[in-house]
């Protein structure tokens, strides 16, 4: 019997199938088109290349990649607004900016054809997702300077879908427009998924009769056990889409629907390497590390070794040739070091999703008393365990502290609170309030 992804084969890029030999000769002759591009055109690359004592000449294997030097966000920020540029202002067509929590906001930029490029991996994203034309994708993610609305609509268009371009917010009307539409495919959040899915109950509409199938959910850490909650409660596939404004956008890796197995990262356009944060030695496939991409092919904003301060690990490829992360335990900058030890929000809701009776809404609050770190954790109910009792509480609050001491290793004082009672997302979400 064929299955079902050999009957899919033929509507693949054929890049998606090539064998690994083809792959690196692309990447090869790829970088040394990008690197030279940067140091030809950026000031900055031209004067960091320099410094290092290296040239894009010396690039003749994939591993020489190494000898250059790395980008970080500052970097952006200190050629704010344009100078990270490579092409004349008048060849740029669009411009994002990620606003980040501090300081000026990174601004990046597209060509033409870097928006072309963008929307046919956006494309081939939902396709491995399980997209197809045809289908309604109703996008929930932000449009504005934020690259997660206008990259996924431009890709959905791309593969041939009908979009409603819903942007966040306004959630009791995005929650009547998916009644009304009945998209096949939602695109957003996962933490603002959890947030129209509350509204879908508190509306009475019932996901499972909807057309909804596919969820593709990014722009924010999320780990498995979420994707169990968000499968079972709204009868979907939930797949990860990954991106990040100065690579391009969302679309830099998803997750095929035929393995589930973290997102395949689009190598032959972003060329992944993995970083021990430390020391920056390049790490071996399959350690933990940093995530550190070099664009291939853009052309308004070439990025050379970029330190996303994302913790993964590269892992072989499954339902494509090209290799694949391992979901996203945070960023570098989310790690927390309570009394010594480094915690990840998500490794804290992976906790909370253990319990039955709890919701995946949850809030950390850090503080310090003298010299001690201490840890609230504020959870809400699911609304139908709001009737489980002062007696019914203590007993969660006791097992999901225990189960944070035994599995994370940090005390914490719990606080299970109404159904509804904190604050939602409308897009990223913000687990973390950090008073120290
Ligand atoms: O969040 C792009 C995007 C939009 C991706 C929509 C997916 C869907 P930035 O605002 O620049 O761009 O934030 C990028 O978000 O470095 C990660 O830390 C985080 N992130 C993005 N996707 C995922 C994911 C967009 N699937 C930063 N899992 C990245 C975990 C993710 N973290």
């Amino acid at each position: 019997m064929n299955s079902p992804v050999k009957k899919m084969t033929h509507l693949l890029d054929p890049i998606e199938t090539a064998s690994i030999d083809a792959l690196r000769q692309t990447q090869l002759e790829r970088m040394r088109w990008s690197l030279l591009h940067a140091y030809e055109n950026v000031p900055f690359y031209r004067q960091s290349f320099d410094a290092a004592g290296v040239h894009p000449s010396e690039l003749s294997s994939l591993a020489d990649l190494a000898k250059f030097p790395f980008t970080v966000k500052n970097d952006l920020r200190d050629n704010y607004p344009y100078g990270m540029f490579a092409v004349p202002m008048r060849d740029i067509v669009r411009l994002h900016a990620s606003s980040g929590t501090t300081g000026k906001p990174t601004v990046v930029g597209y060509t033409q054809k870097d928006i072309d490029t963008w929307a046919n991996v956006v494309a081939r994203s939902l396709r491995a997702a399980g997209a197809h034309a045809g289908d309604i994708v109703h996008v929930a993610y932000g449009y504005g300077l934020f690259t997660g609305g206008l990259g996924a609509h431009y890709g959905a268009e791309r593969l041939g879908c009908t979009v409603i371009p819903m942007s966040g917010g306004q959630t009791e009307k995005q929650v009547q427009l998916i009644r009304d539409f009945n998209p096949d495919v939602l695109m957003v959040t996962p933490s603002y998924m959890l947030n129209l899915a509350d509204e879908m109950d508190r509306q009475g509409v019932d996901p499972h009769q909807l057309n909804l199938r596919l969820g593709v959910f990014g722009a924010e850490p999320w780990t498995g056990t979420m994707r169990t909650e968000l499968e079972r409660r709204l009868g979907i596939d939930a797949m990860d889409i990954y991106g990040l404004s100065e690579v391009m956008g969302p679309g830099v890796g998803m997750e095929c629907l035929e393995t589930k197995d973290g997102p395949t990262l689009w190598e032959d356009l972003f060329y992944p390497e993995i970083i021990d944060p430390a020391t920056g030695d390049v790490l071996p496939d399959g350690d933990y590390g940093e995530l550190v991409f070099t664009t291939l092919t853009k052309e308004a904003l070439p990025i050379i070794r970029y330190r996303t301060r994302d913790l993964t690990r590269l892992l072989p490829g499954t339902a494509r040739p090209m290799r694949r992360i391992d979901k996203i335990t945070g960023r570098s900058d989310d790690m927390l070091i309570i009394r010594g030890v480094n915690v990840f929000p998500t490794q804290v809701e992976e906790q909370i999703l253990r319990l039955a009776e709890l919701s995946p809404h949850y809030e950390m609050v850090i503080s310090r008393n003298g010299n001690l770190d201490q840890v609230e954790v504020k959870v809400e109910l699911k609304p139908e365990a709001a009737g489980i009792g002062a007696e019914g509480k203590a007993r969660v609050i006791k097992t999901l502290s225990h189960h944070i001491k035994s599995y994370i290793g940090i005390s914490t004082a719990i606080r299970v609170t109404a159904p509804g009672s904190l604050t939602r997302s409308e897009g990223k979400a913000r687990h973390v309030t950090d008073l120290r």
